[in-house]
């Protein structure tokens, strides 16, 4: 990926996706339309003890976008990267960082972020898009919850995420 100037046309939507959600597809598919070209970024966070490594993450992300990509027109790829996410937005060309905001909960971790990394970069912007209504409340750490105690997470999950998600959670003995 070569270096160059960030641009608007290309966003960068950085996430742990541990794993992808309905909602992430939602907030995907509606920047996509804004946008060029779109890079999803798997942040590696080892920290967070993710669920799924984070190969695995890539790959259901990665499942998900050709229809995506196909229904808008953009150029979409799915990216692992460690280390500061404005060094990979500027590493990959993207002028906006997009996130989702759920409620009122997410307010104040997002406002810190997006003021550091204006402070850090201030020629990348973030932009946020509110959640759905049909997507408010869905969340990969709540999936996980309700996957491990066995509630129903079909509506929460694309249908490849679902069945990884139930072989990690309720693994076959
Ligand atoms: O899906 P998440 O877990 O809410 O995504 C968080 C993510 C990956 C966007 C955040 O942890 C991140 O940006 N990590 C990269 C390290 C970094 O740049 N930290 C400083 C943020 S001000």
């Amino acid at each position: 990926m070569s270096e160059h100037r960030p641009t608007l046309g290309v966003g960068l939507y950085p996430g742990t996706f541990d794993p992808i959600t309905n909602g992430h597809m939602d907030i995907i598919a509606r920047s996509a339309r804004m946008l060029r070209r779109l890079v999803v970024g798997v942040a590696r966070n080892a920290g967070k003890g993710p669920l799924f490594p984070l190969e695995e993450r890539v790959e259901l992300v990665e499942a998900e976008m050709g229809r995506i990509a196909e229904q808008t027109g953009t150029e979409i790829e799915v990216v692992p990267f460690s280390g500061l996410l404005i060094d990979f937005a500027r590493e990959v060309g993207a002028g906006v960082i997009v996130r989702g905001l759920r409620a009122v909960s997410d307010f104040d971790y997002e406002i810190q972020m997006a003021g550091l990394n204006y402070r850090l970069a201030p020629d990348v912007e973030t932009v946020f898009l509110m959640a759905s209504e049909t997507h408010q409340f869905i969340s990969s750490r709540f999936v996980k919850e309700i996957a491990t105690l066995g509630g129903d997470i079909s509506s929460f999950v694309p249908k490849l995420t679902l069945e990884r998600t139930l072989a990690r959670v309720r693994p076959q003995v």
